[in-house]
């Protein structure tokens, strides 16, 4: 039985480099894009309350909360077969690396309000936004609580564990569908005139649009499908019995 999962998940490991490959590309390219987008169409980045600033905004969003966020969550498929330690500390400096970039990004967008005197959080797009953030946030203080601190239990960690899980794919659909909304928000903002005479702006933030939700499809994918999962760690699960005998006084299973 062991040995039957054990080679599905081999044969799992082929197929999986080649749609983790795809995805680094259509991230890699979603950000690029963006970048190429705000850069060169909406007049480059700045940090002084102008448009420039705004512009800061979709690019760290896409890059923290769309590319970095889905590798943050592939990372335990990825290294499936490195110590489990070594990919929770990837997966926990990615995190780091999301929260701050999304935080330049959210910063930029609120002082070009401010400074313009454009109401806040009055739009779709600024909602799911605020929802997305404050999941985000959320997720990352409860997987502290429950993963890194160590006064969690086991019993509390196998318990919370699905519903990290759960709410770490939710979220990142959310990002997903935020950046479409932003994306044309923006579009009608800046080029209400001329978005239906498919000129070269409108068209390249579709496509950003297209390769989002296809690196957002990829990701899904790989994080869903039951063979890439980490095959058992004969030292880890012997150390969890350990631990569990200690925390719960609980004699191991035979099996
Ligand atoms: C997950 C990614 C994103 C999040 C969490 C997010 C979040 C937000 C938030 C909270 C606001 C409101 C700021 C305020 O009211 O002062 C906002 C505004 C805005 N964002 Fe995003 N954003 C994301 C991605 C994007 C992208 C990719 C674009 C594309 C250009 C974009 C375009 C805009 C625009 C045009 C506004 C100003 C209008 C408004 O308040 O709705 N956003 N964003």
């Amino acid at each position: 039985m062991e040995e039957e999962s054990s080679s599905r998940s081999c044969q799992g490991a082929g197929s999986m480099k080649w749609f983790v490959g795809a995805s680094q590309l259509l991230g890699v390219a979603s950000v690029v894009m963006t970048g190429i987008w705000m850069g060169h169409y909406r007049g480059g980045y700045a940090w002084d309350g102008t448009g420039q600033e705004f512009n800061v905004h979709p690019l760290c969003m896409v890059l923290g909360m769309v590319f970095l966020y889905g590798d943050a969550i592939m990372v335990y498929r990825v290294f499936r077969n490195e110590s489990k330690r070594s990919v929770k500390i990837l997966h926990v400096v990615l995190h780091f690396l999301v929260l701050f970039i999304s935080i330049i990004g959210i910063v930029a967008v609120f002082q070009f309000h401010t400074a313009n005197r454009i109401p806040h959080l009055y739009s779709l797009h600024a909602w799911c936004g605020m929802l997305t953030f404050v999941l985000f946030i959320t997720q990352w203080l409860l997987g502290f609580l429950f993963f890194l601190f160590p006064g969690a239990t086991g019993w509390l960690r196998g318990v919370y564990l699905p519903l990290h899980v759960f709410f770490g794919l939710v979220l990142f659909a959310l990002a997903v569908a935020t950046c479409l909304l932003g994306t044309v928000e923006k579009l009608l903002f800046s080029i209400t005139d001329t978005y239906s005479l498919f000129v070269p702006e409108g068209v390249l933030a579709n496509c950003v649009g297209l390769v989002v939700v296809a690196y957002g499809a990829v990701v899904g994918y790989v994080v869903t499908r039951d063979d890439y999962r980490r095959p058992p760690h004969p030292e880890e699960e012997a150390l969890s019995v350990h631990f569990k005998t200690l925390t719960e006084g609980g004699a191991p299973s035979p099996e």
